[in-house]
């Protein structure tokens, strides 16, 4: 399959010095985590001293990358030719760690052990929706900050959206000062000049949230409000630092898709929605798409030899009933899976024109689906190596 797009020239972008961060998103199991893979992989590969920020890379994956240990720092992979002078470096996201670090490092010990015994904070950090989008975030602007690697590949969260990565931020942003938060500050602050004129309202308010949370709980959230409350600023600070670094020129966003509706529209809003925050976009990967190494024979054309096989295959006609079994059952049955490979990829093809009829200037790699996961270095780099020969 070949869609009518310009092509995504991945070595030009690897190459190009001045990118410092690419980052793969897209709707769930596409390939993000892949291809972030296996972009790092190769950008080593070619000299440049590159660290991928995973998130939650299959097991045998993970193994492969040496990715066992849990410490939420970046560890040198082994496997990789480093004869350019590059290097990979590659972590897993741990993000309760990467939010008790955040902690750790802004609290004092006592109010810090304060928060990280908080029952409150506790269910925050380890579950609430969009943290691990927050921590990811967190967690690459720590590693651009450092400045240990030239190139970091970011791959994002298992959201049902994409978009989520973007949004999560700026949704637990204003969770952490919203008004719900404040409302539960107040009565830990009392005394408060204004406190007299909310009291009465107030009172109300609390014991309906009390009735809803619980005593406990509402106890648990204005304590942890109260001690959390010198570390907003930071948060937002970073949060939006961050955020004006995805914004950078030396930043590639690289939507990934799979030839599905599904993913395609997601893929669609997205690139929609980059253009809008004036964040550069790189290109869009489509990722397992299905090509038949006949492409020349038809599905219809299959199909119908097909046919021809089993009239040779009646008991009247193809064995002379001398019970030896269908003599063509296995090449009918090739034809008929090729017919089915050619219509999947036609369908795939008229999604993927679907995309590129709406957003004709976004470069496109496609990287077909290959016979089994990708579960190691070689099978990465057999990937990188799909990404970039997109011209022959
Ligand atoms: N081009 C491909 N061909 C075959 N398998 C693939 C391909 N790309 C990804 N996979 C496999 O699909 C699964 C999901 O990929 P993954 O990168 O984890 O997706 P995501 O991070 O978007 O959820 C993995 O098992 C991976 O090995
Ligand atoms: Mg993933």
């Amino acid at each position: 399959m070949t869609v009518n797009a310009p092509k995504l020239d991945m070595d030009r972008i690897i190459d190009d010095r001045r990118t410092r961060i690419i980052v793969c998103c897209g709707s769930g199991g596409v390939g993000k985590t892949t291809a972030a893979a296996a972009i790092g992989l190769r950008a080593a590969e070619r000299g440049r001293q590159a660290c991928v920020l995973t998130v939650d890379p299959a097991r045998r994956l993970a193994q492969s990358m040496g990715l066992t240990s849990l410490d939420n720092t970046p560890r040198q992979v082994d496997g990789v030719d480093t004869s350019g002078g590059g290097s990979l470096h590659a972590m897993m996201l741990d993000m309760k760690r990467t939010f008790d670090e955040i902690v750790e490092a802004h609290a004092d010990p006592d109010r810090a052990a304060q928060i990280l015994a908080n029952p409150f904070y506790q269910s925050l950090s380890s579950s609430f929706a969009g943290t691990q989008e927050y921590m990811a975030m967190e967690k690459l602007g720590q590693l651009r900050h450092s400045d240990e690697w030239d190139l970091i590949v970011v791959d994002t969260p298992p959201s049902r959206s994409a978009l989520d990565f973007l949004d999560a931020p700026q949704r637990l942003g204003r969770f952490l000062d919203g008004r719900l938060i404040r409302l539960l500050t107040v009565p830990a602050k009392a005394g408060m000049s204004y406190m007299k004129v909310l009291n009465a309202g107030f009172a109300v308010m609390t014991s309906a949230l009390t009735k809803i949370l619980g005593t406990q709980v509402l106890k648990d959230a204005q304590t942890f409000v109260t001690a959390f409350d010198t570390m907003f600023g930071g948060f937002r600070e970073r949060a939006e630092w961050t955020y004006r670094l995805l914004q950078a020129p030396g930043t590639a966003f690289l939507v990934v898709a799979a030839p599905e509706a599904d993913a395609l529209r997601e893929a669609s809003y997205f690139v929609e929605r980059l253009a809008a925050e004036r964040m550069p976009l790189a290109g869009l990967i489509l990722n397992r798409v299905h090509v038949s190494p006949a492409a020349r024979l038809s599905a219809a054309r299959s199909l119908a030899a097909a046919e021809t096989l089993d009239l040779h295959d009646r008991p009247d006609g193809g064995d002379g009933g001398n019970g030896t079994g269908p003599r063509y059952g296995l090449a009918a049955a090739v034809l008929r899976m090729h017919a089915e490979r050619m219509n999947l990829g036609k369908r795939e093809r008229r999604l993927a024109e679907h995309f590129t009829s709406a957003h004709p200037a976004v470069p496109v790699a496609e990287v077909v689906a290959q016979p089994e996961d990708v579960h190691d270095l070689d099978g990465l780099r057999v990937i990188g190596t799909i990404l970039s020969q997109q011209h022959a």
